[in-house]
């Protein structure tokens, strides 16, 4: 049995789109059967709903408190009867007790070779650190900002002349990669929290 995944996004959606591309393959041992973002016109739901995907947006600002709206999130996940959250670019905290539900089944990408540069604008500071190297984590979900264990890292070098962007392009190929292999490795328990 495949396992059902829920996908939480933001924005542009291009790692939710590397996931729901290698979902398609017959063996992959996941699918997606949600996306959900916090974003109304977030450009990533065309392309899950393009896909036979239901795509759902759950507006962080029509909640009274992050709780609540972590809550209604866990509403929809649960009637779905998704197994696995994979956050791929999704922009809010989540409360300690989101986190806690989904101990073990909730994994995040993050574009750097974590520990280093958890948090926002992790290329800009990489070069700024005169970083020789950058990269990409996938990591299980922690109630601590990008603290979880990580599941796989990608790693490329920082060019000279590398520019926020030129630096953030050749991470997101390796993104695109790694999120797919690790999501198989959870969804066949080879990685576990
Ligand atoms: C990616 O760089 C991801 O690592 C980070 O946010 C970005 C999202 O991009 N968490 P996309 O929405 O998947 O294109």
């Amino acid at each position: 049995m495949k396992k059902r995944v829920g996908i939480l996004i933001s924005g542009r959606g291009s790692n939710m789109r590397a996931l729901i591309e290698a979902a398609k393959e017959k063996d992959y041992p996941a699918e997606i059967v949600l996306v959900i973002s916090n974003v109304a016109d977030a450009s990533g739901l065309e392309f899950a709903r393009g896909n036979g995907i239901e795509a759902q947006v759950i507006e962080h600002k029509k909640f009274p408190s992050r709780e609540i709206f972590d809550n209604a999130m866990d509403v929809a996940l649960n009637a779905a009867n998704v197994e696995i959250v994979a956050l791929a670019g999704f922009m809010r905290l989540l409360s300690p007790r989101f986190v806690e539900k989904w101990h073990g089944r909730m994994i995040n990408i993050h574009p750097s070779l974590l520990p280093a540069y958890k948090g926002l604008h992790t290329h800009k500071r990489a070069i700024e650190a005169g970083e020789k190297f950058a990269g990409c984590t996938v990591h299980f979900v922690t109630p601590e900002l990008d603290d979880g264990p990580a599941i796989l890292q990608a790693q490329v070098p920082v060019l000279p002349g590398d520019s926020e962007d030129t630096l953030a392009a050749r991470v997101l190929e390796q993104e695109h990669r790694i999120y797919p292999q690790a999501l198989r490795l959870v969804a066949e328990g080879k990685a576990k929290l």
